[in-house]
């Protein structure tokens, strides 16, 4: 077991000598798999993290000396088993959890759910314990439950607050964002899609009606929905057995990351994200969200819908309804 201790004189030393804005201490749980190490570079790079704190219960040691070598401000520790995640986890900021098992070619993410909702809760269990503070970033599928499942956890250790809890959905959007650019001839780094709903096939809902300046035929729209929503898929195949995707993700994981600090440091800025919300009936519902100081600030509705879409949404509630509900039974029978 290894654990690279640094003082929080060194850390804060760091943080005076990187003249960063933010200082801030995100731990990555999960942070020596497929997602988790690329994840961990693309922290390694953000100015506004002074320790990187990086969990998981096998190699973190060698990931943490390996990201260790590059020049930014965040000092990186390595902490691995149940024994250290205390340690990793002390007055943490920011926990990005893409700690579990990802998909083979014929799974959907609800099969996840036997292994990873344990995983999940147990590490919900920890950040309660050791940093009930911190901001909490749902990455391990299946995130329609395993959100609600976090959420039950804090509450029953009395330290939930549902302006610090995201499922992580920025995938979707990247994906979509790809996809409208490509259709459109634009550059798919000035393209915003909103999605709503939830993270898995039909849950996702990408708003094409919405996107400025589009005129999509209606085949167009369903192909690109379609595509949106099972975009994992083609990843999840094209890998064929060696797991789902990791580095778009590490990509869309740093993304909502550094937007989430960007906010806390003040700025304005909003994602989409899965989040507790009174938009629809359910619990928990990803639109756009603004963040601010304190994680949510503001969450808004999902505007006018296309029929198609409407037909969509109507489709989409009662599993993403039960995906929630079955997340919210898990925790409650733990
Ligand atoms: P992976 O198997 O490559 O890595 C998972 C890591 O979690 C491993 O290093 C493993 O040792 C670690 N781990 C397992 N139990 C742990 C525990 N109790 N505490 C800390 N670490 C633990 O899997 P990959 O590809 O990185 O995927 C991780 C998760 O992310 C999967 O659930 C996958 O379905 C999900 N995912 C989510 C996406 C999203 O858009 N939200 C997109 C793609 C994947």
């Amino acid at each position: 077991m290894f654990s690279r201790a640094v003082s929080t004189a060194s850390v804060a030393g760091r943080r005076a000598m990187s003249g960063s804005a933010g200082g801030f201490k995100v731990a990555v749980a999960g942070a020596a798999g497929g997602i988790g190490q690329p994840l961990s570079l693309l922290l390694k790079n953000n100015m506004n993290i002074g320790h990187l704190s990086l969990f998981d219960i096998v190699n973190t040691p060698g990931v943490a000396a390996d990201l260790s070598h590059i020049p930014t401000p965040a000092v990186v520790t390595g902490h691995t088993g149940p024994e250290e995640v205390g340690k990793a986890f002390d007055g943490c900021d920011v926990v990005v959890i893409p700690a579990g098992v990802p998909r083979k070619p014929g799974m959907t993410r609800d099969d996840l759910f036997n292994t990873n909702a344990g995983i999940v809760a147990n590490l919900a269990d920890a950040i309660a314990k050791h940093c009930p503070k911190a901001h909490v970033l749902i990455i391990s599928n299946p995130v329609n439950s395993t959100v609600p499942i976090t959420a039950e956890v804090m509450k029953k250790a009395g330290v939930y607050d549902p302006q610090r809890l995201f499922g992580v959905t920025s995938l979707d959007v990247l994906r979509a964002n790809t996809f409208v650019a490509e259709a459109l001839g634009r550059n798919p780094a000035e393209t915003d899609v909103t999605v709503i709903g939830g993270h898995a096939g039909t849950t996702i809902l990408p708003l094409l009606s919405q996107v400025e300046g589009a005129d999509f035929s209606p085949e167009q729209i369903a192909a690109l929905t379609h595509r949106i929503q099972f975009g994992g898929d083609e990843v999840v195949q094209a890998k064929d057995g060696a797991g789902s995707a990791t580095l778009s993700m590490a990509a869309a994981g740093a993304r909502f990351t550094s937007s989430l600090l960007r906010a806390l440091n003040g700025e304005a800025v909003s994602e989409c994200a899965f989040v507790q919300s009174t938009v629809t009936d359910l619990p928990f519902f990803s639109t756009r969200v603004h963040l601010g100081t304190s994680g949510v600030d503001k969450i808004d509705g999902y505007g006018t819908l296309s029929a198609a879409e409407q037909a969509n949404f109507d489709e989409m509630i009662p599993t993403l309804k039960a995906q929630i509900e079955k997340g919210i039974a898990f925790a409650a029978a733990r």
